[in-house]
């Protein structure tokens, strides 16, 4: 068993996503109302290197639950990556009297996490992504206002694709991942998603598909491309040219990292970081918190990095049953 933990930090790492003010709110209120002091760190692991850490109390997360985005700012830190500002990182915390850390962030995260609770941190990650791509969790922080965000977009894209009589390749988020692509595919009723795990790149199939779909007289032809598959606007010049149907291409990028969070994100990242809390205070260290068929777990940290996450087969086929 740890040693005891009396005050904790909490720092956001990798890309933002909606739902990390709620999680942050958590850590801080659960924390205070369980005795301990918290410290809020800014600019993730860069920032806690630079030492950009602050008390927080009751009032400093006041008004953040509705807001995307992260009051702690976050970043990416090469650096934090080498042994020696690992243990310079180790050294800051311990000379703020931090001897626990919540890090909100994806794998890359977590695997810093480790590296801190190897050197001493008693350390918790909470899955904070809108990828949805944490194998270890059914749940990540951001993902379902993402990929209602997408949904909301696509929606207004198929209006003005449908009176044009048009194509419509629209790019989702997910460089590595195709859930928000999956998701909005089926949500969205789309005749096609390109996801970075199934793509073969036979577009003529898709050429195909379109010039078949027309002949029966369709008016529009969605395609939702994963960020992963990308090139959505020199893909659409080559659709227009092979089918003659007119196509564009919209790429939603970062605005399907904003904005307010959904209620599920709110109400899950709470649980979230009050549950991180709970294990700081249980002994706990270089835990990840998940959800799994709607209950709260959590994993070693190792061992849910080392954990495999894919497509779920039934619903890619499913989005392929449904589209015309
Ligand atoms: P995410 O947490 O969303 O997966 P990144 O992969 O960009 O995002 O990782 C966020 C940060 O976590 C990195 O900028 C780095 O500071 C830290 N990190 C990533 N990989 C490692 C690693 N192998 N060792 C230590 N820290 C890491
Ligand atoms: O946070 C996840 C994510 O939005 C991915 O879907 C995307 O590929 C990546 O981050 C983009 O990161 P950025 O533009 O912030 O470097």
């Amino acid at each position: 068993m740890s040693k005891e933990v009396k005050t904790i930090g909490v720092l956001t790492s990798g890309g933002d996503a909606p739902g990390m003010n709620a999680a942050i709110r958590a850590v801080v209120r659960t924390g205070i109302k369980k005795g301990l002091s918290v410290k809020g760190i800014y600019r993730g692991y860069a920032g806690l290197l630079q030492e950009e850490i602050s008390d927080m109390d009751v009032h400093s997360v006041s008004d953040i639950i509705q807001r995307g985005g992260t009051i702690l700012y976050t970043a990416r830190c090469e650096e934090f990556k080498k042994p020696e500002y690992q243990q310079k990182a180790a050294d800051i915390c311990r000379k703020h009297g931090i001897d626990g850390l919540v890090v909100i962030g994806g794998d890359g995260s977590f695997t810093g996490a480790c590296k801190l609770a190897n050197l001493g941190i008693n350390t918790i990650g909470l899955p904070g992504t809108i990828d949805l791509d944490i194998a270890c969790t059914d749940y990540t922080i951001g993902f379902d206002t993402a990929v209602n965000t997408a949904m909301q977009a696509i929606d207004k894209v198929r209006d003005t694709s449908t009176s044009h009589e048009r194509c419509s390749i629209i790019e989702v988020m997910g460089r590595h991942a195709g859930y928000i692509a999956l998701w909005c595919g089926i949500a969205n009723g789309a005749e096609d998603i390109l996801l970075p795990e199934r793509y073969d790149g036979d577009e003529q199939a898709l050429i195909n598909r379109i010039i078949e779909n027309r002949k029966n007289g369709m008016k529009h032809h969605i395609i939702i491309n994963a960020e992963g598959v990308g090139h959505s606007t020199s893909m659409a010049k080559r659709i227009e040219a092979a089918t003659g149907v007119e196509t564009r291409a919209t790429v939603l990028g970062h605005m399907q990292r904003g904005g307010s969070p959904t209620a599920i994100d709110r109400m899950y990242a709470s649980i979230m970081g009050a549950r991180a809390v709970d294990l700081l205070i249980e002994g706990a260290s270089n835990r990840v918190v998940g959800m799994k068929g709607g209950k709260l777990v959590d994993y070693d940290i190792n061992e849910a990095l080392a954990m495999k996450k894919d497509i779920d087969e039934y619903e890619f086929n499913v989005s392929k049953w449904l589209a015309r």
